[in-house]
């Protein structure tokens, strides 16, 4: 059975075929998954990732339990995390989860009778969006992920897409990483093996190829707040891309949207093809 819990669980090769499959289909409608149900059990808020898995697994004739509320389900009476897991492996083929804690999806896979999928565990991991961003990279940058320098900004000591990103990208040749954050929201998870730190994000601009933005996280004790201005942005290399996983609050302005380097939407459309074919894989 395939949990997918961490980019641990994803190699370079299952990777490199499944974003060969999302270029080729594009999110195309076929009967892969007719009479197959995935449930969709969402402990915190989401919009993307949530609609995206439901949107992926339609597309593949599948169907969709979405517990999105879950103050309306029995989580609010108090049932355990193990319980549930073990009540929707009895009627679903897969489950996806989004929990408020670090190893909930791992938790949830030792008792799962059918495969897990982690969209994000407190602040540990986000792979499925490591997917798509990685996807996101593939596309624009002629289907390599060695070579870079990545400048990651924001929540880095929480922000669980931006983990799962450096472990993936560190698996390849000549990268390099500019970590932007003030000194208590500084990236704390194994560090690469060539990186730089600051607070000032105007020292490494020009130095960039793909800027990976992210929102501060409130609800994980973050304050901060900052937003990058049209001069700033303007200042990236040509041929540079932005990324942001989205929500995004004030960090980049709507202004920045119409700029070629702007990939933020791309991504979302990226997340469907991809989970899509993450889902044939898994449930097959
Ligand atoms: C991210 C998440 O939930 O970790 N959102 C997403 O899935 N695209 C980022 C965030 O919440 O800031």
């Amino acid at each position: 059975m395939l949990h997918i819990l961490s980019v641990d669980d994803l190699s370079n090769d299952f990777l490199y075929s499944l974003w060969q499959e999302a270029i080729f289909k594009k999110g195309l409608i076929n009967n892969k998954l007719k009479g197959k149900i995935l449930t969709n059990l969402f402990y915190e808020p989401s919009t993307r990732t949530s609609s995206s898995f439901y949107s992926a697994m339609t597309r593949s004739g599948g169907a969709v339990i979405p517990i999105n509320d879950v103050q309306f389900s029995s989580i609010a009476k108090g049932e355990s995390l193990e319980d549930t897991i073990m009540t929707m492996s009895a009627m679903s083929d897969a489950i996806v989860i989004r929990h408020t804690e670090n190893g909930s999806a791992r938790r949830a896979s030792m008792v799962s009778k059918v495969p897990i999928i982690n969209a994000g565990d407190g602040n540990g991991e986000h792979p499925t969006q490591t997917i798509l961003d990685g996807f996101t990279i593939y596309c624009f940058n002629n289907k390599k992920l060695s070579n870079l320098r990545i400048t990651l900004i924001g929540d880095l000591k929480n922000g669980r897409t931006v983990k799962s990103l450096v472990k993936l990208l560190n698996r390849f040749d000549n990268n390099h990483f500019n970590f932007v954050s003030p000194s208590q929201l500084k990236f704390s998870n194994p560090l690469p093996s060539k990186y730089y730190e600051t607070d000032n994000i105007d020292e490494v601009l020009k130095d960039t190829d793909i800027l990976y933005v992210t929102r501060v996280q409130k609800e994980r004790g973050s304050r901060h707040n900052y937003s990058l201005s049209m001069d700033q942005l303007n200042s990236l290399p040509k041929k540079s891309i932005v990324m942001h996983p989205f929500p995004r609050i004030n960090e980049i302005p709507q202004e920045f949207d119409k700029d070629s380097r702007a990939k933020y939407f791309d991504q979302i459309q990226f997340g469907v093809w991809c989970r899509q074919i993450l889902l044939e894989r898994v449930l097959s």
